[in-house]
């Protein structure tokens, strides 16, 4: 079907479709929630304007919605994050697509604007966003859409802060919902996700082992979790570094040791960023790595790790390996960065396992079809997607590999709810 879509070269679309097709195999939660919720009329004539990374998985998501009857639009929260062959490949399948590996700031920015526009142009929408860009936009240079906004549903730890420091300044103009807080994404996205893509990326662009080496994992979140468990079970020695010392404890009773950054910084060998925060490695870190420190960022944002000050303390730099980047500090030693201080599990590799973006998609597909029902009847303010649709996802996925589990009887119900002996 041809479209309005503007991407880098439609000519690559053949590899995106065979990509999309193997996402759309592996991905049972999503299509069961397809057959048996979207179906109903409820995003017929809706708009719903997507931002998110242009991967597979991603396409599928918003192949999915366009089939239930909504006009997608759809682009990426930053041009490091899209494959061109899948977002050509999607030009082609009755979504609309702004995206450019590419693209410059100021262009990444305007196709965020573009999805605003045409979503909203004479007609109701809902938004799925990535740490909030679409959001930030809506309320900033396209306030006219305000009105048609039924709400948005937020992807990231970093976008729903961003959402909540909206709230508590009393400026959101609609619901929000946190998908990013459902259990079926926090639990499984960002622990197992981003802990398997993000050791997956560091050992295929470095093509080193990670047995053995003396790996620090700064942020013992949800991602940080999953990060340190992969590294551990492939035999890499894990030490953590956090600021919440209940945090640091559960990662000391986990099995790791705990240090501050700076002292971790004499050990290390691997370095990977999961906080969601600002220079949480700097020159004043960097100063202290050993010879052939390698850095990575899982985390949300790009500024985890200081990169302009990285750059300012080097004599130079170059690119040793795809997506790794050799700096040579003053006193010779060298550090490498992969994938270039961004989230490397999506600018140095192909994102979270299908599986796990099965869950987190069939979430946001339920999130967005929840705002087109009742985002109208919302408070403007930050909200949890109920209980029961988070379990019914969970439901769903055991049943798709032959698990299950037992439901209380009412005398147990009544037993758990009561206080008399
Ligand atoms: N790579 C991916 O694909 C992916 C997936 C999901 C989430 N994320 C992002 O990863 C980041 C972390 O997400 P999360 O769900 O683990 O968040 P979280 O809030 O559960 O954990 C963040 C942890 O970092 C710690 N922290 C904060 N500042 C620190 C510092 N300076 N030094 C050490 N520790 C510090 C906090 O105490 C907290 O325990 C967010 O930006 C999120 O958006 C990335």
């Amino acid at each position: 079907m041809q479209s309005e879509s503007l991407v880098r070269d439609p000519s690559l679309a053949p590899d995106g479709h065979r990509k999309i097709d193997w996402a759309a195999e592996h991905s049972p939660v999503l299509n069961r929630v397809r057959d048996e919720y979207l179906k109903d009329g409820t995003f017929e004539g809706l708009g719903v304007g997507v931002s998110l990374p242009i991967e597979a998985k991603t396409a599928y998501l918003t192949v999915v919605l366009a089939e239930a009857g909504a006009e997608v639009s759809v682009a990426s929260p930053g041009p490091f994050f899209v494959q061109d062959d899948v977002a050509a490949a999607l030009a082609e399948r009755g979504v609309t697509v702004y995206a450019s590996s590419e693209a410059d700031p100021a262009e990444a920015d305007r196709e965020l604007e573009r999805v605003l526009d045409r979503v909203a142009d004479g007609r109701d929408a809902v938004l799925i966003d990535d740490r909030a860009g679409l959001t930030r936009l809506s309320h900033t240079t396209r306030r006219d859409l305000l009105p048609r906004i039924r709400g948005a549903s937020e992807e990231t730890t970093s976008g729903v802060a961003k959402f909540k420091a909206m709230e508590r300044e009393g400026i959101l103009e609609f619901p929000t919902l946190a998908a990013n807080d459902a259990r079926c994404k926090y639990l499984f996205d960002n622990r197992y996700g981003t802990g398997q893509s993000a050791i997956t990326a560091i050992m295929q662009n470095t093509n080193l082992m990670m047995g053995g080496k003396r790996l620090v994992v700064l942020g013992y979140g949800w991602c940080g979790k999953g990060i340190a468990r992969y590294a551990m079970g492939l035999g890499a020695r894990v030490t953590v570094c956090e600021v919440d010392p209940v945090r640091g404890l559960e990662a000391y009773a986990d099995g790791f040791d705990v240090l501050p950054a700076l002292e971790a910084c004499e050990g290390g060998e691997i370095f990977i960023t999961a906080t969601g925060s600002t220079d949480v490695l700097t020159t004043e870190h960097f100063e202290r790595m050993r010879e052939g420190a390698i850095l990575a960022n899982a985390g949300g944002v790009d500024v985890e790790i200081d990169v302009d000050g990285l750059r300012e303390a080097s004599s130079g730099s170059r690119e040793v390996r795809r997506n790794v980047e050799e700096f040579a500090l003053g006193d010779g030693r060298k550090v490498y960065l992969v994938g270039r201080g961004m989230v490397v599990n999506l600018t140095a590799g192909d994102g979270h396992p299908v599986e796990i973006m099965d869950l987190t998609f069939a979430i946001q597909a339920l999130c967005a079809h929840h705002l087109a029902r009742s985002g109208h009847s919302l408070e403007n303010r930050v909200h949890l997607l109920p209980k029961e649709i988070d379990d019914e996802v969970a439901r769903i996925k055991l049943d798709a590999v032959g698990m299950g589990v037992d439901t209380l009887t009412p005398e147990q119900e009544g037993f758990l709810a009561g206080w008399r002996e």
